[in-house]
Protein backbone atom coordinates (compact mmCIF):
# COMPACT_ATOMS: atom_id res chain seq x y z
CA UNK A 1 0.00 0.00 0.00
CA UNK A 2 2.88 2.34 1.23
CA UNK A 3 4.51 1.72 -1.86
CA UNK A 4 1.69 2.48 -4.33
CA UNK A 5 1.18 5.22 -2.44
CA UNK A 6 4.67 6.60 -2.91
CA UNK A 7 4.88 5.56 -6.47
CA UNK A 8 1.81 7.83 -7.42
CA UNK A 9 3.15 10.57 -4.80
CA UNK A 10 6.13 10.77 -7.32
CA UNK A 11 4.63 11.02 -10.47
CA UNK A 12 2.68 13.91 -9.22
CA UNK A 13 5.52 15.30 -8.08
CA UNK A 14 7.68 14.85 -11.24
CA UNK A 15 3.95 16.32 -13.14
CA UNK A 16 4.42 19.29 -10.92
CA UNK A 17 7.87 20.23 -11.59
CA UNK A 18 7.25 19.74 -15.12
CA UNK A 19 4.78 22.53 -14.79
CA UNK A 20 7.13 24.59 -12.66
CA UNK A 21 9.77 24.56 -15.83
CA UNK A 22 6.95 25.39 -17.62
CA UNK A 23 6.11 28.23 -16.23
CA UNK A 24 8.60 30.27 -17.42
CA UNK A 25 7.96 30.12 -20.83
CA UNK A 26 4.14 30.60 -20.10
CA UNK A 27 3.70 33.83 -17.52
CA UNK A 28 -0.23 32.77 -18.65
CA UNK A 29 0.27 29.36 -17.77
CA UNK A 30 1.79 30.00 -14.49
CA UNK A 31 -1.05 32.37 -13.36
CA UNK A 32 -3.53 29.98 -14.26
CA UNK A 33 -1.78 27.29 -12.29
CA UNK A 34 -0.91 29.67 -9.43
CA UNK A 35 -4.49 30.93 -9.18
CA UNK A 36 -5.93 27.07 -9.71
CA UNK A 37 -3.19 24.91 -8.18
CA UNK A 38 -3.47 26.41 -4.57
CA UNK A 39 -5.30 22.64 -3.54
CA UNK A 40 -2.54 20.84 -5.61
CA UNK A 41 0.20 22.29 -3.49
CA UNK A 42 -1.30 21.46 -0.50
CA UNK A 43 -2.24 18.14 -1.80
CA UNK A 44 1.51 17.60 -2.67
CA UNK A 45 2.65 18.82 0.47
CA UNK A 46 0.71 16.41 2.24
CA UNK A 47 2.06 13.66 -0.25
CA UNK A 48 5.70 15.08 0.73
CA UNK A 49 5.10 14.50 4.16
CA UNK A 50 3.46 11.36 4.01
CA UNK A 51 6.46 9.70 2.16
CA UNK A 52 8.75 10.91 4.21
CA UNK A 53 6.91 9.48 7.22
CA UNK A 54 6.56 6.19 5.10
CA UNK A 55 10.38 6.18 4.16
CA UNK A 56 10.98 6.78 8.29
CA UNK A 57 8.74 3.60 8.50
CA UNK A 58 10.70 1.85 5.91
CA UNK A 59 13.63 2.83 7.51
CA UNK A 60 12.60 1.51 11.24
CA UNK A 61 11.39 -1.82 9.81
CA UNK A 62 14.83 -2.45 7.84
CA UNK A 63 16.54 -1.27 11.40
CA UNK A 64 14.62 -4.05 12.89
CA UNK A 65 15.29 -6.46 10.09
CA UNK A 66 19.31 -5.31 10.62
CA UNK A 67 19.32 -6.38 14.62
CA UNK A 68 17.11 -9.40 14.08
CA UNK A 69 19.96 -10.60 11.61
CA UNK A 70 22.37 -9.66 13.57
CA UNK A 71 20.72 -11.81 16.32
CA UNK A 72 20.27 -14.64 14.22
CA UNK A 73 23.96 -14.61 13.29
CA UNK A 74 25.14 -14.73 16.80
CA UNK A 75 22.79 -17.10 17.92
CA UNK A 76 24.15 -19.98 14.88
CA UNK A 77 27.50 -18.74 16.28
CA UNK A 78 26.36 -19.42 19.63
CA UNK A 79 25.00 -23.07 18.74
CA UNK A 80 28.28 -23.47 16.37
CA UNK A 81 30.78 -22.72 18.94
CA UNK A 82 28.50 -25.46 21.68
CA UNK A 83 28.61 -28.04 18.59
CA UNK A 84 32.41 -27.62 18.65
CA UNK A 85 32.36 -27.85 22.59
CA UNK A 86 30.58 -30.83 22.72
CA UNK A 87 32.62 -32.64 20.08
CA UNK A 88 35.85 -31.55 22.31
CA UNK A 89 34.75 -32.96 24.74
CA UNK A 90 33.74 -35.98 22.68
CA UNK A 91 37.52 -35.89 21.60
CA UNK A 92 36.79 -35.04 17.77
CA UNK A 93 38.16 -32.36 15.63
CA UNK A 94 41.10 -31.56 17.74
CA UNK A 95 43.17 -30.70 15.07
CA UNK A 96 42.02 -26.94 14.62
CA UNK A 97 42.76 -26.47 18.73
CA UNK A 98 45.87 -24.64 19.89
CA UNK A 99 48.24 -26.05 22.65
CA UNK A 100 46.74 -23.53 24.88
CA UNK A 101 43.39 -24.45 24.25
CA UNK A 102 43.84 -27.91 24.35
CA UNK A 103 45.21 -27.31 28.00
CA UNK A 104 42.31 -25.54 28.81
CA UNK A 105 39.91 -28.38 27.44
CA UNK A 106 41.78 -31.07 29.32
CA UNK A 107 41.50 -28.93 32.97
CA UNK A 108 37.94 -28.76 32.29
CA UNK A 109 37.12 -32.31 31.62
CA UNK A 110 39.65 -33.53 34.59
CA UNK A 111 37.50 -31.14 37.10
CA UNK A 112 34.45 -32.62 35.56
CA UNK A 113 35.52 -36.16 35.75
CA UNK A 114 36.23 -35.68 39.18
CA UNK A 115 33.17 -34.00 39.86
CA UNK A 116 31.55 -36.79 37.61
CA UNK A 117 33.24 -39.62 39.99
CA UNK A 118 32.60 -37.66 43.56
CA UNK A 119 28.93 -38.13 42.52
CA UNK A 120 29.10 -41.71 41.36
CA UNK A 121 30.91 -42.90 44.44
CA UNK A 122 28.15 -40.90 46.85
CA UNK A 123 25.38 -42.80 44.74
CA UNK A 124 27.39 -46.21 44.79
CA UNK A 125 27.94 -45.36 48.47
CA UNK A 126 24.23 -44.57 49.25
CA UNK A 127 23.34 -48.16 47.14
CA UNK A 128 25.49 -50.20 49.33
CA UNK A 129 24.54 -48.65 52.03
CA UNK A 130 20.73 -49.43 51.47
CA UNK A 131 21.86 -52.75 51.05
CA UNK A 132 23.54 -53.09 53.70
CA UNK A 133 20.82 -51.78 55.65
CA UNK A 134 18.04 -54.00 54.03
CA UNK A 135 20.46 -57.23 54.58
CA UNK A 136 21.12 -55.95 58.54
CA UNK A 137 17.23 -55.57 58.85
CA UNK A 138 16.81 -58.78 57.61
CA UNK A 139 18.60 -60.85 59.85
CA UNK A 140 17.75 -59.41 62.92
CA UNK A 141 14.27 -59.80 61.94
CA UNK A 142 15.37 -63.66 62.18
CA UNK A 143 16.91 -63.54 64.95
CA UNK A 144 14.16 -61.62 66.88
CA UNK A 145 11.85 -63.99 65.19
CA UNK A 146 13.35 -67.46 66.26
CA UNK A 147 13.79 -65.56 69.51
CA UNK A 148 9.54 -65.02 69.64
CA UNK A 149 8.74 -68.45 68.70
CA UNK A 150 11.21 -70.28 71.43
CA UNK A 151 8.32 -69.38 73.58
CA UNK A 152 4.87 -71.01 74.84
CA UNK A 153 3.46 -67.30 75.28
CA UNK A 154 4.47 -65.32 71.64
CA UNK A 155 1.26 -63.64 71.30
CA UNK A 156 2.89 -61.20 73.76
CA UNK A 157 5.36 -59.61 71.09
CA UNK A 158 2.49 -59.33 68.96
CA UNK A 159 3.87 -56.38 66.40
CA UNK A 160 6.55 -59.02 65.88
CA UNK A 161 5.55 -60.06 62.79
CA UNK A 162 7.36 -61.66 59.75
CA UNK A 163 7.73 -59.59 56.86
CA UNK A 164 7.30 -56.28 58.43
CA UNK A 165 9.88 -54.13 59.35
CA UNK A 166 11.91 -55.27 62.55
CA UNK A 167 13.01 -51.62 63.73
CA UNK A 168 9.07 -50.67 64.32
CA UNK A 169 8.49 -53.59 66.49
CA UNK A 170 7.79 -53.17 70.17
CA UNK A 171 10.67 -53.27 72.49
CA UNK A 172 13.34 -52.89 69.45
CA UNK A 173 14.97 -49.22 68.55
CA UNK A 174 17.47 -49.52 65.64
CA UNK A 175 20.13 -47.48 64.03
CA UNK A 176 18.94 -45.53 61.37
CA UNK A 177 21.80 -45.95 59.16
CA UNK A 178 22.61 -49.16 59.40
CA UNK A 179 19.46 -50.81 60.25
CA UNK A 180 21.27 -53.04 63.40
CA UNK A 181 19.11 -52.90 66.56
CA UNK A 182 20.82 -51.14 69.12
CA UNK A 183 18.36 -51.35 71.64
CA UNK A 184 16.14 -54.42 72.85
CA UNK A 185 13.73 -53.38 75.69
CA UNK A 186 11.57 -56.90 76.66
CA UNK A 187 10.96 -55.46 80.38
CA UNK A 188 7.34 -56.75 81.95
CA UNK A 189 6.24 -58.78 79.49
CA UNK A 190 5.30 -62.06 81.57
CA UNK A 191 8.38 -63.50 79.03
CA UNK A 192 8.61 -67.35 80.41
CA UNK A 193 11.08 -70.04 79.65
CA UNK A 194 14.67 -71.31 79.16
CA UNK A 195 15.67 -69.48 76.16
CA UNK A 196 19.31 -70.07 77.45
CA UNK A 197 21.88 -71.67 76.60
CA UNK A 198 21.32 -70.41 73.12
CA UNK A 199 19.50 -67.32 73.37
CA UNK A 200 19.17 -66.01 69.70
CA UNK A 201 19.14 -62.72 70.68
CA UNK A 202 22.44 -62.64 71.80
CA UNK A 203 24.29 -62.73 67.98
CA UNK A 204 22.45 -59.07 67.91
CA UNK A 205 26.10 -58.26 68.09
CA UNK A 206 25.60 -54.38 68.48
CA UNK A 207 23.66 -53.97 70.95
CA UNK A 208 23.71 -51.08 73.56
CA UNK A 209 21.09 -51.66 75.12
CA UNK A 210 19.43 -55.12 76.74
CA UNK A 211 16.58 -54.81 79.08
CA UNK A 212 14.99 -58.84 79.86
CA UNK A 213 14.20 -57.48 83.09
CA UNK A 214 10.90 -58.32 85.03
CA UNK A 215 10.33 -61.71 83.06
CA UNK A 216 10.07 -65.45 83.66
CA UNK A 217 13.58 -66.55 82.47
CA UNK A 218 15.28 -68.95 83.97
CA UNK A 219 18.51 -71.62 83.61
CA UNK A 220 22.14 -70.73 82.23
CA UNK A 221 22.76 -67.10 81.12
CA UNK A 222 24.15 -68.27 77.79
CA UNK A 223 28.10 -67.52 77.69
CA UNK A 224 27.28 -66.05 74.03
CA UNK A 225 26.01 -62.78 75.65
CA UNK A 226 29.88 -62.04 76.12
CA UNK A 227 29.22 -61.18 72.10
CA UNK A 228 27.46 -57.73 73.22
CA UNK A 229 31.02 -56.17 73.23
CA UNK A 230 28.94 -52.73 72.79
CA UNK A 231 26.33 -53.22 75.29
CA UNK A 232 26.44 -50.05 77.93
CA UNK A 233 23.22 -50.82 79.87
CA UNK A 234 22.33 -54.92 80.59
CA UNK A 235 19.09 -55.29 82.92
CA UNK A 236 18.87 -58.91 83.52
CA UNK A 237 16.92 -58.29 86.93
CA UNK A 238 13.47 -59.68 88.23
CA UNK A 239 13.99 -62.96 86.73
CA UNK A 240 13.69 -66.80 88.41
CA UNK A 241 15.84 -66.97 91.28
CA UNK A 242 16.87 -69.91 88.97
CA UNK A 243 18.23 -67.19 86.50
CA UNK A 244 22.25 -68.11 86.72
CA UNK A 245 25.70 -66.39 85.70
CA UNK A 246 28.53 -68.79 86.09
CA UNK A 247 32.06 -67.74 86.30
CA UNK A 248 33.17 -68.41 82.62
CA UNK A 249 30.23 -66.55 81.02
CA UNK A 250 30.81 -63.63 83.67
CA UNK A 251 34.44 -63.26 82.65
CA UNK A 252 33.87 -63.09 79.22
CA UNK A 253 31.34 -60.56 79.41
CA UNK A 254 33.20 -58.66 81.61
CA UNK A 255 36.38 -58.63 79.25
CA UNK A 256 34.42 -58.13 76.68
CA UNK A 257 31.49 -55.39 77.18
CA UNK A 258 34.22 -52.86 78.28
CA UNK A 259 31.64 -49.59 77.89
CA UNK A 260 29.22 -51.11 80.49
CA UNK A 261 27.72 -48.19 82.30
CA UNK A 262 24.42 -49.77 83.91
CA UNK A 263 24.64 -53.46 84.97
CA UNK A 264 21.65 -54.83 86.64
CA UNK A 265 21.89 -58.57 88.01
CA UNK A 266 19.71 -58.01 90.92
CA UNK A 267 18.06 -61.23 91.48
CA UNK A 268 20.48 -63.15 89.15
CA UNK A 269 22.12 -66.48 91.06
CA UNK A 270 26.15 -65.80 91.19
CA UNK A 271 27.18 -68.04 93.44
CA UNK A 272 29.25 -69.52 91.49
CA UNK A 273 31.24 -66.67 90.25
CA UNK A 274 34.74 -67.03 92.44
CA UNK A 275 35.72 -63.92 94.07
CA UNK A 276 39.19 -63.59 92.21
CA UNK A 277 36.44 -62.95 89.03
CA UNK A 278 34.18 -60.46 90.89
CA UNK A 279 37.37 -58.15 91.15
CA UNK A 280 37.07 -58.02 87.41
CA UNK A 281 34.99 -55.70 87.69
CA UNK A 282 38.06 -52.79 87.82
CA UNK A 283 38.12 -53.11 84.26
CA UNK A 284 34.92 -51.40 84.17
CA UNK A 285 35.65 -49.24 86.53
CA UNK A 286 36.28 -46.16 83.76
CA UNK A 287 32.75 -46.67 82.53
CA UNK A 288 30.53 -47.72 85.35
CA UNK A 289 27.89 -45.88 86.45
CA UNK A 290 25.50 -48.14 88.05
CA UNK A 291 25.80 -51.62 89.40
CA UNK A 292 23.07 -53.66 90.66
CA UNK A 293 24.25 -57.39 92.10
CA UNK A 294 22.79 -59.45 94.95
CA UNK A 295 24.15 -62.90 95.30
CA UNK A 296 21.48 -65.50 96.06
CA UNK A 297 22.79 -68.11 98.47
CA UNK A 298 22.73 -72.13 98.02
C1 LIG B 1 9.71 -65.32 57.37
O1 LIG B 1 9.14 -65.34 56.06
C2 LIG B 1 10.01 -65.82 55.08
C3 LIG B 1 9.37 -65.65 53.73
O2 LIG B 1 8.01 -65.55 53.83
C4 LIG B 1 10.38 -67.27 55.37
O3 LIG B 1 11.28 -67.73 54.41
C5 LIG B 1 11.02 -67.31 56.76
O4 LIG B 1 11.29 -68.67 57.11
C6 LIG B 1 10.14 -66.70 57.79
N1 LIG B 1 10.87 -66.64 59.06
C7 LIG B 1 10.36 -67.07 60.22
C8 LIG B 1 11.27 -66.98 61.39
O5 LIG B 1 9.23 -67.49 60.33
C1 LIG C 1 12.27 -50.63 79.22
O1 LIG C 1 10.89 -50.38 79.27
C2 LIG C 1 10.41 -50.18 80.58
C3 LIG C 1 8.90 -50.04 80.53
O2 LIG C 1 8.42 -50.20 79.29
C4 LIG C 1 11.08 -48.99 81.20
O3 LIG C 1 10.65 -48.83 82.51
C5 LIG C 1 12.59 -49.19 81.17
O4 LIG C 1 13.25 -48.04 81.63
C6 LIG C 1 13.07 -49.47 79.78
N1 LIG C 1 14.49 -49.82 79.81
C7 LIG C 1 15.41 -49.13 79.16
C8 LIG C 1 16.80 -49.63 79.27
O5 LIG C 1 15.14 -48.16 78.50
C1 LIG D 1 17.94 -74.55 72.24
O1 LIG D 1 18.55 -75.69 72.76
C2 LIG D 1 17.64 -76.73 73.04
C3 LIG D 1 18.41 -77.84 73.68
O2 LIG D 1 19.66 -77.48 74.10
C4 LIG D 1 16.93 -77.19 71.78
O3 LIG D 1 15.99 -78.15 72.09
C5 LIG D 1 16.24 -76.00 71.16
O4 LIG D 1 15.70 -76.34 69.91
C6 LIG D 1 17.22 -74.88 70.92
N1 LIG D 1 16.53 -73.72 70.44
C7 LIG D 1 16.99 -73.00 69.44
C8 LIG D 1 16.17 -71.81 69.06
O5 LIG D 1 18.04 -73.24 68.85
C1 LIG E 1 33.90 -60.10 71.98
O1 LIG E 1 33.07 -59.37 71.08
C2 LIG E 1 33.37 -59.57 69.70
C3 LIG E 1 32.47 -58.67 68.93
O2 LIG E 1 31.14 -58.93 69.19
C4 LIG E 1 33.16 -61.03 69.34
O3 LIG E 1 33.50 -61.25 68.00
C5 LIG E 1 34.03 -61.89 70.23
O4 LIG E 1 33.77 -63.26 69.98
C6 LIG E 1 33.75 -61.60 71.70
N1 LIG E 1 34.64 -62.32 72.56
C7 LIG E 1 34.20 -63.19 73.44
C8 LIG E 1 35.25 -63.85 74.28
O5 LIG E 1 33.01 -63.44 73.59
C1 LIG F 1 34.68 -65.20 98.81
O1 LIG F 1 34.68 -64.09 99.70
C2 LIG F 1 33.78 -64.26 100.78
C3 LIG F 1 33.75 -62.93 101.56
O2 LIG F 1 34.89 -62.17 101.39
C4 LIG F 1 34.22 -65.42 101.63
O3 LIG F 1 33.32 -65.58 102.70
C5 LIG F 1 34.25 -66.68 100.78
O4 LIG F 1 34.75 -67.75 101.52
C6 LIG F 1 35.11 -66.49 99.55
N1 LIG F 1 34.95 -67.61 98.70
C7 LIG F 1 35.98 -68.23 98.14
C8 LIG F 1 35.67 -69.41 97.24
O5 LIG F 1 37.10 -67.87 98.29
Amino acid sequence: MNCLFCVMLRLLLLSSQAVDASEYANNKFKYSFTTNSTPVRGTIDRYKKACAASTNAESVSEANTQFYQQEASKFKRQIRDIQNLNRHILGEALSSLSLKELKNLESRLEKGLSRVRSRKHETLFADIEFMQKRSNEGLSRSVLLLFKNSFNTPSILETWINGTVCCEWDGVTCDIISGHVMDLNLSLLNLQGQSYPNCTIFSLSHLQQLDLSSNYFFGDISSTISHLSKLQSLDLSFNSVRMRLDSYTWNKLIQNATNLAELHLGGVDMSFIENSSMSLLTYLSSSLISLIISQTPN
